[in-house]
């Protein structure tokens, strides 16, 4: 069954090639990869590209820099790029760049039928120019004394200190960020897009009732400010495209960077049967078109944008949804705070899911800011997804597979109850097309506290023990996972890889149009842990990481020692939970607070560390294989975990005394387990 069945074309605005990936940008793409996943599960054909923008002044003086060709360096970046988001599990159906053959044509395409119909003007203006680099200079490039209050080392436009904004050529003393020459003023033609004539157009297309209020308000503002001709060339030299007919201009990047989304969508068409370019973009397309942007890029995509389409005989969008920026611990991001976080940073420490949720859980359909906290980042993931979602998978699954033969009851305990959960449909549906994430989250939330409630009250582990309620047991459970399997269909948009792992394990596709369909007497596999809690010192490791890019100047190579170790991703993991004990069982094992008092190496064994721990009073050796991951310098002094009542064994360099506790897969991956700060030797953990 086909819920729906619109054809919809999504994209995110173009990063810039030049910087890697941060937090900041994922908000945008986070919030339109759960739109699209969202779209693709109801049915809908939704097609989402994106690229690099990959032209202008600062990527060319960037090559430069890096002594790389621009095209080199683009190439490189995009790579990069396209590995940060596939790991945050953005699914583009392309990802092109603005430098390409499609998007020359079409920027050509477009300048020439705009200059057929008039709406191209040239005209001279005088510009700051460096005599030395012998470029014009884009007005951040520009230094120099604020004309109005005399503050040395400002802006070309406007002033950090007193806040006046003026033109570059005010400056008092300028001087080229290039080279440090001062700029003198100089001529050049330039080529105009006449925006002020599309102000009918724009005034009616910005009163779609698609558009944010926020937005509408704004656009209404520079309306009345008065709509101005909008420069779009640049003199060589530049790295971009050529303008037609000319011998040395070039188009301004932001020419050629929103028709990028049409380059993508041209270039996925070439190779994709089936798939046709003017379904999405002729003057009479049927389809809906949507472009997610930050608030700061509004006027191009909203004034500039329809206007060179409808000069060109295109359709206009249906609309364009903007997003506040993020902060972090409610500040700007900041290098010196370790805040300005990068993609890969957070990966090489989280799981992307948790940003994903957090992201989804926090964002609304309005402009405003989102803030990152990281501790209430930690604490809601937390006590969200692992203490709510998937608790109700983990409190019964188990039974399923121990009692019942991995296999549901036939009959509910309660099918009202998933009848309920089941009708949220509607609801949750309508807040993922309003973009209303966090209201869609409460939702889930909320129906998923109602199942532990019921769980709680029911207690299936009371109810297996005795003989008579075996079947109410069975269906207890068997009903938690159908409630389950409705919470992971409507959490699929924002945590796909979560719900393949729940696919695999229920045996079951999450769909949609599944949503009604009850597992009775199916089978599933057991369950495994799906999903770990976040460990507060991650993200105090990524943090750390953050500073320490800064410091390092972006470089790449990174001191081995000085560094704290970093997972690299805590993988869910494989393995499944043991066989359940009882409490006499765990209490067999007597664990203790230990200090590493003394560290070495043994010879002749690569892999072992000989131990020397005091647990109060007591000293024991311990040989512990963890060489691969600590040297004995790490260890000394620090507090750590041992078994302190296993058999000792003899080995070849002598007796050890017990086992220290250690997590990970092994080789450089592997943590030693510490208490918190205050215990002491020879405590007792319990
Ligand atoms: N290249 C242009 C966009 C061209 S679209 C035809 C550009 N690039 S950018 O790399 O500077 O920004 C890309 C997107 O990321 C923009 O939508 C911008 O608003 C968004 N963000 C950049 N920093 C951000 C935050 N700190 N928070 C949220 N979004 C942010 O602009
Ligand atoms: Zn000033």
């Amino acid at each position: 069954m086909t819920l729906e069945n619109r054809q919809i074309l999504v994209t995110s605005a173009l990063p810039y090639a030049n910087g890697s990936i941060h937090l900041g940008h994922m908000l945008e793409h986070i919030q339109t990869d759960i739109w699209v996943r969202f779209q693709k599960l109801r049915g809908n054909q939704c097609i989402y590209v994106c690229a690099d923008d990959a032209h202008g002044t600062p990527i060319m003086l960037k090559a430069q820099e890096l002594g790389i060709s621009p095209e080199q360096m683009i190439d490189d970046t995009r790579i990069e790029h396209m590995a940060d988001f596939s790991d945050f599990l953005i699914e583009y159906d392309n990802y092109h760049s603005t430098h390409s053959d499609e998007n020359r044509e079409l920027s050509e395409l477009i300048y020439n039928r705009l200059n057929d119909a008039g709406h191209i003007k040239t005209r001279t203006i005088s510009q700051l120019y460096d005599p030395e680099k012998q470029m014009f200079l884009p007005d951040r490039f520009v230094k120099g004394s604020c004309p109005k209050c005399g503050s040395e080392d400002q802006n070309g436009d406007n002033c950090d200190n007193c806040g006046e904004t003026y033109s570059p050529t005010d400056l008092v003393n300028p001087r080229s960020v290039v080279s440090g020459a001062t700029p003198i003023l100089k001529d050049s033609e330039h080529y105009f897009f006449d925006l002020p004539a599309f102000s009918d157009m724009l005034s009616e297309w910005t009163k779609s009732d698609s558009l944010q209020s926020e937005m509408s308000n704004k656009l209404a503002e520079w309306f009345e400010q008065g709509l101005q001709q909008w420069d779009i060339s640049r003199d060589a030299p530049y790295f971009g495209f050529q303008i037609p007919g000319t011998e040395n201009k070039f188009f301004y990047v932001w020419l050629d960077a929103p028709i990028g989304y049409m380059g993508s969508l041209k270039n996925l068409c070439d190779k994709s049967e089936g798939l046709n370019f003017d379904d999405f973009w002729a003057k009479d397309s049927k389809a809906e078109v949507y472009h997610f942007i930050g608030k700061d890029i509004i006027y191009f995509h909203s004034l500039f944008w329809p206007a060179m389409l409808e000069g060109a005989g295109f359709r206009k969008p249906t609309s364009v949804y903007a997003h506040g920026y993020v902060t972090v611990n409610g500040a700007k991001m900041s290098k010196s705070r370790g805040t300005f976080i990068k993609a890969r940073t957070y990966l090489d420490h989280l799981q992307p899911e948790y940003l994903r949720y957090y992201y989804a859980a926090k964002l609304n359909s309005r402009i405003d800011d989102l803030d990152l906290n990281l501790e209430d980042f930690t604490q809601r993931v937390n006590s969200d997804l692992v203490g709510k979602v998937v608790n109700i998978a983990s409190r019964t699954a188990g039974f399923i597979t121990k009692r019942f033969d991995g296999q549901l009851s036939s009959e509910l305990s309660n099918p009202q109850l998933l009848a309920e959960f089941v009708s949220a449909q509607a609801t949750v549906a309508k807040y993922y097309e309003e973009r209303e994430f966090s209201k869609a989250i409460r939702e889930i939330m909320a129906l998923a506290d109602k199942a532990n409630q019921y769980i709680a009250e029911l207690a299936p582990w009371q109810l297996v023990k005795d003989p008579e309620q075996q079947q109410l047991a069975h269906q207890v459970c068997s009903l938690s996972l159908n409630l389950f399997k409705v919470l992971m269909t409507y959490l699929k948009p924002i945590l796909p890889q979560l719900a393949k792992q729940v696919e695999e394990f229920m045996l079951v596709e999450l769909r949609w149009d599944n949503l009604e369909q009850t597992l009775l007497s199916h089978q599933i596999n057991p369950f495994k842990a799906l999903i770990q809690r976040i460990d507060p010192k991650l993200v105090a490791a990524m943090v750390e990481d953050s500073k320490q890019e800064v410091e390092a100047g972006q470089a790449k190579a990174e001191p081995k020692a000085a560094k704290p170790k970093k997972a690299s991703a805590n993988k869910v993991s494989d393995d499944t939970i043991a066989a359940e004990i009882n409490f006499d069982d765990f209490a067999k094992v007597d664990m203790r607070v230990a200090r590493i008092v003394k560290a070495e190496h043994v010879a002749e064994a690569d892999k072992l560390l000989k131990l020397q721990l005091d647990i109060g009073g007591e000293t024991r050796q311990v040989f512990a294989g963890i060489k691969s991951a600590y040297s004995p310098e790490q260890l000394e002094g620090k507090l750590t975990v041992m078994v302190a009542n296993l058999a000792p064994r003899k080995m070849r360099f002598g007796m050890s005394e017990g086992m220290v506790l250690a997590a990970g897969p092994g080789g450089e991956e592997l943590w030693i387990l510490s208490p918190d700060e205050g215990a002491q030797p020879g405590m007792r953990i319990m």
